[in-house]
């Protein structure tokens, strides 16, 4: 049987761990071909090693989102070496603590350039892309249930994710008519390092793989209608 994104290319930012690496895998047996972004050369090469067990191919890039010189090399590498782009997913993220009055204004200014102005500046270069593409095309963000609600001492990731969600709907108004999806994705605690080493009950929570398959459901959702928003919330409390 043909697999779903035979032929189509994805790119996801953060790749190197947690909910990125579940994606990329997850995307490699729907057949797509990756460009995976992130960081830590050792973990990316991991997650690279299974995405091409999966018959991918796969070309992971070292690149820190927050410069904008390689976000330009990462598209352009992408439309050279795997033919086009179809499907982004801003992953990568942050977190910080602080409060308001007293928080570490350098911590706050890296999640807002992480979370919130590399995702856009990603966007703005592989829209184009995303748009001259053929068959299935998304632009997929992972924000978080605190795209709608906050919490003390999280000023600037609550921030960050509450501007994920408001870029996200205007970029779906500017693409629609084009048939591309956009979706913010807004989860709860996800088993990842982010949420690690604070007592609560990683099992309990949402799993990667799960938000890997809310991925793929937006990205190969029928031409007709377009999941714009999906909160997924642990079944169980981590508490
Ligand atoms: N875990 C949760 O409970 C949860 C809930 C809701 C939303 N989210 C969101 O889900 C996304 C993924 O989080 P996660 O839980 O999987 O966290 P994670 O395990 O800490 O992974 C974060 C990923 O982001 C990458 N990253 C961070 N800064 C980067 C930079 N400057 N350039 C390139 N890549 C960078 C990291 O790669 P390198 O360090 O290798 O660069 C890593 O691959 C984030 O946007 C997070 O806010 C998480």
């Amino acid at each position: 049987m043909t697999q779903p994104l035979q032929g189509h290319v994805a790119m996801i930012s953060g790749a190197s761990r947690g909910i990125g690496r579940a994606v990329a895998v997850d995307l490699a047996r729907a057949g797509a071909d990756l460009t995976l972004l992130a960081r830590s050369e050792e973990a990316l090469e991991e997650t690279a090693a299974l995405c091409r067990e999966e018959g991918s191919r796969v070309l992971a890039l070292i690149t820190d989102v927050t410069d904008r010189t390689q976000l330009e090399r990462a598209v352009s590498k992408t439309l050279g070496e795997l033919g086009g782009l179809n499907i982004l997913v801003n992953n990568a993220g942050i977190h910080a603590t602080g409060k308001a009055q007293s928080a570490d204004i350098e911590a706050f200014e890296r999640v807002i350039d992480v979370n919130v102005k590399a995702l856009m500046n990603l966007s703005r270069l592989a829209l184009p892309h995303i748009l001259a593409a053929q068959g299935h095309r998304a632009v997929i963000h992972i924000a978080s249930v605190v795209s709608r609600m906050s919490f003390g001492g999280g000023g600037a990731y609550c921030a960050s994710k509450h501007a994920v969600l408001g870029y996200s709907n205007s970029m779906f108004e500017d693409v629609r008519e084009a048939g591309v999806k956009v979706c913010a994705i807004q989860p709860g605690f996800v088993a990842t390092d982010m949420v690690a080493g604070h007592g609560l009950k990683m099992d309990k929570m949402i799993q990667p793989q799960d938000i890997a398959k809310t991925v793929r459901f937006v990205a190969t959702y029928p031409e007709t209608g377009c999941p714009v928003e999906i909160i997924v919330r642990p079944q169980r409390s981590p508490y």
